[in-house]
């Protein structure tokens, strides 16, 4: 990882559900970096272990537990646990995601409901159990969406409603916390190389290529193009932003993704982990 400006963020802590792999675990790296020390959650303890060691190894401070986000009582227990070791908490990143290409006939309800309860009750989940932990003022909350949120997208119902979801929650809580001082934001991802998520939604190299080509800026992003906008999002130059979504996306929104028509759906309960 390169190197971020140095110490910005020194003496703070963050917390980041997800964290342990793909643009999660590479905002955690960016803001590492920066200073600050950094408690992950993922559901599986090996991924966990090996971001908190990978983390560790680079020079950062690090603590991660085994926790589901569709687990309140687990994340709160996370959360607390984070509070108890260092005190409160100044970044919360609520990027826990699951996803994979369905027709929406193609899908149970359970399937649907999975989706939904991880993306969108798991980020509820975390925002909510965070509070009583957070610095107040100055906490800045960040949720991961996508541009699924806003744009219609084939074989993406399940994914679509759940970001469009966190879109809503990230606007209402700001409304409820900016008082206490605690910033809420958004940050939508574009296509990112060498990510879980891109591997599902561009599996072969024609569906890559046709993305691609849709995108102003004409390739996918990297996993620092977030990292560095979630950092700026934890600074005072962003003291004055709340209830933001910020496209982070090569301009990928500004054009239609994917087609309207597609001759044949993806087979279904493929895909899945
Ligand atoms: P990823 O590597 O699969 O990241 C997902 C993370 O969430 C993993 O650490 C995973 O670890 C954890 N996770 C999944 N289900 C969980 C659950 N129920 N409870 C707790 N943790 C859970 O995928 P990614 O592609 O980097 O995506 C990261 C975020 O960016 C997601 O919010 C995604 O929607 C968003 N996004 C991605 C792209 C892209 O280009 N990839 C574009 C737009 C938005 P465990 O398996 O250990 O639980
Ligand atoms: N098509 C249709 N249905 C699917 C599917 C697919 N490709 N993959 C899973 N499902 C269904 C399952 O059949 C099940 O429904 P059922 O009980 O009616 O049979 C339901 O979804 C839940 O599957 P399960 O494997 O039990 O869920 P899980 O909680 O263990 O895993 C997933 C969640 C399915 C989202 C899994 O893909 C995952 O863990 N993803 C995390 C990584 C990821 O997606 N990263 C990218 C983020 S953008």
């Amino acid at each position: 990882m390169e190197t971020f400006t140095p110490q910005l963020l020194k003496g703070k802590i963050a917390f980041i559900a997800g964290g342990s792999s793909g643009i999660n675990l590479g905002i955690a790296h960016g803001l590492a970096a920066a200073g600050a020390r950094i408690s992950i959650i993922s559901r599986r303890i090996e991924k966990v272990d090996a971001a908190v060691a990978e983390l560790r190894a680079a020079g950062g401070e690090a603590m991660g537990l085994a926790v589901d986000v569709r687990d309140y009582p687990g994340v709160e227990a996370a959360l607390r646990a984070t509070h108890e070791a260092w005190g409160p908490i100044d970044v919360i990143v609520s990027g826990a995601a699951g996803n994979f290409l369905a027709p929406a006939i193609g899908m149970s309800a359970n399937a649907f409901k999975t989706v939904i309860d991880i993306d969108l009750l798991g980020t509820f989940n975390v925002l909510r159990a965070s509070y009583e932990f957070l610095r107040r003022p100055g906490a800045s909350v960040i949720s991961i969406t996508a541009g699924q949120a806003v744009n219609p997208s084939l074989f993406q119902s399940h994914a679509c409603a759940a970001k469009a979801g966190i879109n809503m929650l990230t606007k209402c809580l700001a409304l409820e916390w900016g008082p206490a001082g605690v910033r809420v934001n958004a940050i939508a991802p574009g296509p990112i190389k060498d990510t879980e998520g891109m591997a599902r939604l561009t599996p072969t190299p024609e569906s890559e290529a046709a993305l691609k080509s849709v995108i102003p800026l004409g390739d996918y992003g990297e996993k620092r193009d977030i990292a560095d906008l979630a950092l700026f999002l934890c600074t005072d130059s962003a003291k004055y932003i709340t209830g933001a979504i910020l496209d982070c996306d090569g301009g990928s929104s500004l054009s239609r993704i994917g087609p309207a028509r597609a001759p044949e759906a993806p087979a279904a309960a493929t895909g899945s982990r």
